[in-house]
């Protein structure tokens, strides 16, 4: 590739999703400030120089992008008539195509071949693909097929005639009723996959897909992920994928048993987005972002969205604890709790959860609490010092001795 085809190969970096825009914009303004000080320099010894990029990763790109056979590979699967491409993720390109066999429309996701050298991960893509496509749910991107042609391996689903979540809020906020009605059918289809042992591990607002009948339908449920959520996490925090807004804290950490509380907290990052039109925790490049997401405290979504009802602002701030035992217990009881706010209930569960975190908060405090306080009172309530047990203790005595009395008086008026 010649330094003549520089802006080119910039906008294929942002493509490819390695850099953004911004970073792309920020080394052409360092590169004309070196410039002027007399020393030529290309856009990629800056993007090497500034961080963004490391010598080897701009190797394997330029590789890659000589192959011309890695803009159109999907071309190559038998079986199917590629018709467009749909879209460009971190991971694979995905194609609208029709399968000859039955004659209908499908999306094709394509991995690249970097990928398809990864054994380990290529034998993971098959076992989750085929583990996916066991699972039926009307909320799911349905799975179809998994296979491999001219060394490029593929994954065949649905498709969807729509957008994303992402393209739906980048207009407004979404409005209340709406937003609680796509989370919910998130949460439903989430809910079928945990129960048979899928945890998804990548919620976000591009891979829950709305059709343009109204349906909501989460995709890349069983994809195996290019490495392990600990990895993607360093390499996001080395500027190569995309930076990690919905991810939970104990997927930044690195923890081996993730579960469905994962899930639970990228869901909610994402209803906090669509609500509030911001994302949950933002910064300056992706490891400040996770850092927040480890330990700044969230500012509640209703503090940012004034009109957004309480019980929303509940329901996300439960979902997004960051210990995950402070997150609801299943799914189905986040789906109890939309579906009650849904119909203008309260969401009992989260504020049982918040009432017993109070309480759990006091009792490490050193504050004791009658043992058999129910639950769901307002923590307020429960609040007892020393003197106010001493006082209830006196009305107590005060109360059975007059009870007494009446009793004493009742028998021997008889
Ligand atoms: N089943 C599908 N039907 C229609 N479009 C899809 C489908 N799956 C993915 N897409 C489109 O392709 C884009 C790229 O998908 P993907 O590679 O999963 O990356 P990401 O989820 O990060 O956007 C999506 O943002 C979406 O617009
Ligand atoms: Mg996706």
């Amino acid at each position: 590739m010649s330094v003549s085809d520089e802006s080119g190969f910039g906008r294929k970096l942002v493509e490819n999703r390695l850099v953004t825009p911004e970073e792309i914009a920020f080394c052409e303004n360092r590169r004309e400030e070196i410039e002027k000080n007399g020393k030529p320099v290309t856009l990629l010894d800056v993007l090497i120089s500034e961080g963004y990029m490391t010598r080897s990763q701009l190797k394997r790109i330029e590789r890659t992008m000589d192959d011309d056979s890695m803009y159109r590979p999907a071309q190559q699967i038998p079986g199917f008539q590629i018709m467009s491409k749909l879209g460009q993720g971190a991971m694979a390109t995905v194609y609208k195509a029709r399968q000859l066999s039955l004659d209908r429309i499908v999306a094709v996701k394509v991995l690249p071949k970097r990928l398809s050298e990864n054994q380990e991960f290529v034998d993971r893509f098959y076992r989750e693909g085929r583990a996916a496509a066991q699972l039926n749910h009307a909320n799911i991107v349905q799975a179809i097929d998994v296979g491999e042609a001219g060394g490029y391996h593929y994954f065949v689903m649905e498709f969807i005639d729509g957008q994303t979540v992402y393209d739906l809020f980048q207009k407004s906020v979404v409005d209340e009723k709406k937003a609680i009605n796509i989370i919910l059918q998130t949460a439903m289809a989430l809910d079928h996959a945990h129960a048979r042992g899928f945890i998804h591990r990548d919620v976000k607002p591009k891979n829950i897909m709305i059709g343009d009948n109204g349906d909501v339908k989460l995709a890349d449920m069983g994809l195996a992920r290019e490495i392990s959520d600990y990895e993607t996490a360093q390499s996001e925090a080395g500027r190569a994928y995309g930076t990690p807004y919905y991810i939970s804290p104990e997927q930044i950490r690195g923890e081996i048993n993730i579960d469905f509380r994962a899930d639970i907290y990228s869901l909610g990052a994402t209803f906090y987005h669509m609500v509030t039109g911001r994302v949950p925790f933002e910064g300056q490049t992706p490891s400040s972002v996770m850092h927040k997401h480890l330990k700044e405290e969230l500012i509640p979504p209703d503090h940012l969205n004034t009109e957004l009802s309480s019980g929303v602002g509940e329901i996300i701030e439960v979902m997004m604890s960051k210990a995950r035992d402070e997150r609801y217990t299943s799914t189905k009881e986040l789906i109890a709790d939309l579906q009650s706010v849904a119909e203008g209930g309260p969401p009992f569960q989260a504020r049982k959860m918040y009432d017993q975190h109070v309480l759990e908060d006091l009792a490490s405090s050193g504050v004791t609490v009658a043992s058999a306080t129910p639950l769901d009172l307002d923590p307020s309530l429960v609040r007892k010092d020393a003197g106010n047990r001493l006082a209830i203790l006196i009305l107590s005595v005060i109360c059975m001795l007059l009870l007494l009395a009446n009793l004493a008086q009742f028998i021997m008026s008889r």
